[in-house]
């Protein structure tokens, strides 16, 4: 999990790549989370956009400003990047206005990524609330690509939303479901008359799953409450602080360590992060 810079020497990190967006999808029921497809202007830029699962950009509405978000896609998927991005203020809902064919900015990737080569051979269980499920995506999509799924086990998938309308991404959900190497249980918080999957809160899920922890690496990624009840039934189930990885979301600016805005302790989440392990996080001030 190294947090190096993946920019070129010489040349400006924040001027962004021009990208067009060419596919939009709207993923929830209240249409506050959409997913932009967008390929860069100049196809050159790929050579200097490498990038892994967990990793993040800076995307920018011109104008407006720039918001860190996650990249979706793995890049297993080439030729594309893909952004989730809930509506929350200025940049965000710019973005939900930006119609297929709009130029956007892309910078990054940034940040460290999931552990991948300490994951191999593991069984992988992934725990995802909402829009948590964005950074995880990206890497289950490249762990079940045919160029990498045999370096890994078993895949276990425990993903809940409040209700089924703020389920993410139902159109792979199903094509998870449906593989017989991957255990899926998608819940949401309260019965719905239509609904016939799981009904109850992910952390009480997960104790009822309950999967073993010998051989096995966690990643989680949700709302904070979500999060703070998974470590805690994850301790129970026998899991080590070292076996559970999770993605951290402060407020950010630069994306690439020099302003400080992003700071915890010593560590700045954009460079040094934002992907922790549990044991990392209970040696940090709790200031996340
Ligand atoms: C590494 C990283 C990855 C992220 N990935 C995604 C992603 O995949 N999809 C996605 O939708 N969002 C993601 N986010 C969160 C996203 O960056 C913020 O929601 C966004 O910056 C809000 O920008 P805005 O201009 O729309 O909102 P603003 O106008 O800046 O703020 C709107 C509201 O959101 C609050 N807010 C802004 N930023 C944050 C933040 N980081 N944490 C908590 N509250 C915040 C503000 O206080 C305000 O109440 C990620 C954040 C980080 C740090
Ligand atoms: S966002 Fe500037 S140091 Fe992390």
């Amino acid at each position: 999990m190294s947090g190096a810079l993946t920019y070129d020497a010489g040349v400006n990190p924040y001027v962004p790549h021009l990208a067009v967006i060419t596919h939009v999808m709207r993923e929830t029921g209240a249409n506050d989370v959409k997913t932009f497809r967008v390929e860069f202007r100049d196809p050159s830029a790929w050579e200097r956009f490498r990038y892994m699962p967990g990793q993040f950009a800076e995307v920018s509405v011109f104008g407006v400003g720039e918001a860190p978000i996650s990249i979706t896609s793995s890049p297993t998927q080439r030729g594309y990047l893909e952004f989730s991005v809930k509506r929350m203020g200025q940049v965000t809902t710019a973005l939900h206005y930006s119609p297929e064919g709009s130029v956007i900015g892309v910078r990054g990737p940034y940040g460290n990524t999931f552990p991948v080569a300490d994951m191999q051979g593991k069984n992988l269980v992934f725990i995802g609330g909402g829009i948590g499920l964005a950074p995880l995506r990206s890497l289950i999509n490249y762990v079940l690509s045919e160029e990498h799924r045999a370096e890994f086990g078993r895949v276990r998938i425990i993903y809940g939303a409040r209700s089924s309308g703020d389920l993410v991404f139902k159109p792979e959900l199903e094509r998870w479901g449906e593989r017989a190497d991957i255990d899926q249980v998608v819940t949401i918080d309260r019965p719905e008359p239509a609904w016939t999957g799981r009904v109850g809160f992910v952390p009480a899920v997960l104790k009822e799953v309950a999967p073993r922890p010998e051989g096995a690496v966690v990643v989680t990624c949700g709302p904070p409450v979500m999060i703070k009840f998974v470590l805690s039934v994850l301790t129970e189930l026998g899991f080590a602080p070292e076996q559970v990885v999770t993605t951290l979301e402060m407020r950010m600016k630069c994306g690439i360590g020099k302003c400080g805005r992003c700071n915890i302790g010593s560590k700045y989440v954009c460079r040094d992060g934002p992907v922790f392990t549990h044991r990392q996080l209970l040696d940090m001030p709790q200031e996340y």
